[in-house]
């Protein structure tokens, strides 16, 4: 009969073995569907949604890094991306911030917009705050949704940053000035961030493309229960201060599902994704948001109280 120091010792080895088997699952694999348009590199877009600034500083010395390459670089928000342009487009990288161990729905969606690829390759990033994360399967949700479109898959990488988690600010970090990824992105990211330009510009000069796969991990596994909903739980008093408010409309920009009305300062919380995007843009702490009872706070507020501060690669400064 087991004892119970036996029970206990195999739910250990059990529950410590489940992420590397788990790990061996392949839940999908990622491989080009149409030949490569051209080894040429005359145009990129490199396209990105960021919400705090990470995921856009990275998008930025990529896309600097081509033009010192002598390669012309379209750049910006993927929202603003004119897609009437895409036929001029020899490669496109996307980058997405990792929320709730994914990449966002609202990015997702950008990129079941696009038109045809018709073969141009693509190339994806993400910038996360882990280390917890499930990175490596978010940005392989980029060059899935890519590859759907015939975009053939060249690259993927995954940036550590700053967390803009805004619920961890209060109870994870609450007593941490600088622990570990609180001070990233740092010139080591912004040389990794370069390396990865010069190695998506070689892979598609060689004509080389490759075949990414999505593993199953806990984190993944944890995806289709939608921690999104679970967390917005936790948060109660989801609503707009009025008198702290100056309408500067931050918050409305960066909301992805429209869920603020500044009319009547309110927030439909039935269609808010709890993606923190209004609380870590608003400079007015006019944002409300509590977590037991205590206010969150958003981003920048988190960096003032810290001190955090982050030096920009030269390719920013100019
Ligand atoms: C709503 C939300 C959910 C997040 N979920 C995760 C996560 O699951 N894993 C992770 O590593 N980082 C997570 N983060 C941290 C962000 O991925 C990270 O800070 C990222 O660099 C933000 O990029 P941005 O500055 O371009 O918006 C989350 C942040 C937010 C706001
Ligand atoms: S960002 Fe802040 S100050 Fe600006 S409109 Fe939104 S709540 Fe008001
Ligand atoms: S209202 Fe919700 S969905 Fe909109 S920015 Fe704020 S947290 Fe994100």
């Amino acid at each position: 009969m087991e004892t119970r120091r036996t029970f206990i010792k195999k739910s250990v080895l059990t529950a410590a073995a489940l992420p590397v088997l788990s790990s061996c699952v392949n839940i999908s694999t990622i491989k080009a569907k149409v030949p490569m348009k051209s080894k040429k590199i005359r145009k990129v877009a490199v396209l990105w949604y960021s919400q705090t600034g990470n995921t856009q500083k990275c998008g930025k010395v990529l896309a600097k890094t081509f033009e010192k390459e002598g390669i012309a670089v379209i750049y910006g928000d993927l929202r603003d991306f004119n897609q009437a342009e895409i036929n001029d487009v020899d490669l496109m990288v996307i980058g997405a911030p990792v929320f709730y161990y994914d990449i966002p729905d609202f990015v997702k969606d950008f990129i079941q917009s696009l038109p045809d690829l018709k073969g141009i390759p693509v190339a994806a990033y993400v910038s996360f705050g882990g280390p917890e994360g499930n990175q490596h399967n978010a940005a392989c949700s980029i060059l899935e949704g890519l590859v759907q479109k015939n975009g053939v898959p060249v690259g993927l990488n995954a940036f550590m940053t700053i967390s803009s988690y805004s619920l961890s600010f209060k109870t994870k970090y609450k007593d941490i000035k600088t622990k570990d990824n609180t001070i990233l992105p740092d010139m080591n990211t912004y040389n990794n961030v370069r390396q990865y330009a010069g190695f998506i510009k070689s892979e598609v000069e060689k004509g080389n493309t490759s075949v990414f796969k999505k593993t199953l991990t806990l984190r993944e596994f944890s995806t289709y229960f939608r921690p999104q909903w679970w967390a917005k739980m936790v948060v109660d008093n989801h609503t707009i201060i009025e008198k702290k408010c100056v309408e500067c409309g931050a918050c409305v920009e960066k909301c992805p599902t429209d869920s603020i009305d500044l009319n009547t300062f309110s927030v439909n919380t039935d269609t808010c994704v709890l993606c923190f995007g209004c609380i870590n843009n608003c400079d007015y702490q006019a944002v409300n948001m509590e977590y037991d009872k205590e206010k969150i706070i958003g981003f920048n507020e988190f960096l003032e109280e810290n001190n955090l501060k982050f030096e920009l690669p030269v390719e920013l400064k100019t």
